[in-house]
């Protein structure tokens, strides 16, 4: 099997998790970016960025990957929650991957614990493409946790 860890982060919480879950397994790893980089601003990145892309459904620009999908039998995604849901960027990604026949697993982490996130978050990953495999993985689960479900769950 074989497993391509690919994840987005803004303050790092997000890297921190998967650089440490991927000691434990050495899957590819690739980066979402923004092509034109949220601003390090909290206030301009999250209430003006961020939002705006969320209330206009605007799915903003990534930075290519030279990476063929299809090599792959899951991809694991993570990513914080941003107003309730996947960031945008996300949202691009889902877009890119279009007809990946694998498995996509995501796995968010969030301020507050609301799982109601996880529940909005499918919803709308569905929404952008209902033919991709999603399965949920964990919100807001430490580092253990992560490892105990990838090698549980993950084939
Ligand atoms: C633009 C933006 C929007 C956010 N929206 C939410 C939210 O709706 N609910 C929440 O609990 N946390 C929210 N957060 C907090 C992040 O989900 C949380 O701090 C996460 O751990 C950050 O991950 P990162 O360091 O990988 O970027 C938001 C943060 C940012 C920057």
């Amino acid at each position: 099997m074989k497993n391509l860890i690919v994840y987005f982060t803004w303050s790092n919480n997000t890297k921190k998790l998967v650089l440490d879950i991927n000691k434990e397994f050495n899957f590819d790893i690739l980066r979402i970016d923004r092509k034109k980089p949220y601003s390090e601003n909290y206030n301009t990145c999250a209430y003006v960025e961020a939002k705006e892309e969320v209330s206009k459904h605007i799915f903003p620009e990534i930075s290519d990957f030279s990476v063929d999908f299809n090599e792959y039998n899951n991809i694991l995604l993570f990513f914080p929650i941003w107003w309730y849901t996947f960031p945008m960027v996300i949202g691009t990604f889902i877009k890119k991957i279009k007809g990946f026949k694998g498995n996509v697993y995501y796995f968010a982490n969030s301020y507050t614990n609301d799982y109601q996130y996880m529940i909005n978050v499918r919803r709308d990953l569905l929404k952008i493409d209902s033919s991709i495999n999603f399965k949920e993985g964990l919100f807001n689960k430490n580092l253990k946790d992560h490892i105990d479900f990838i090698r549980r769950e993950v084939k």
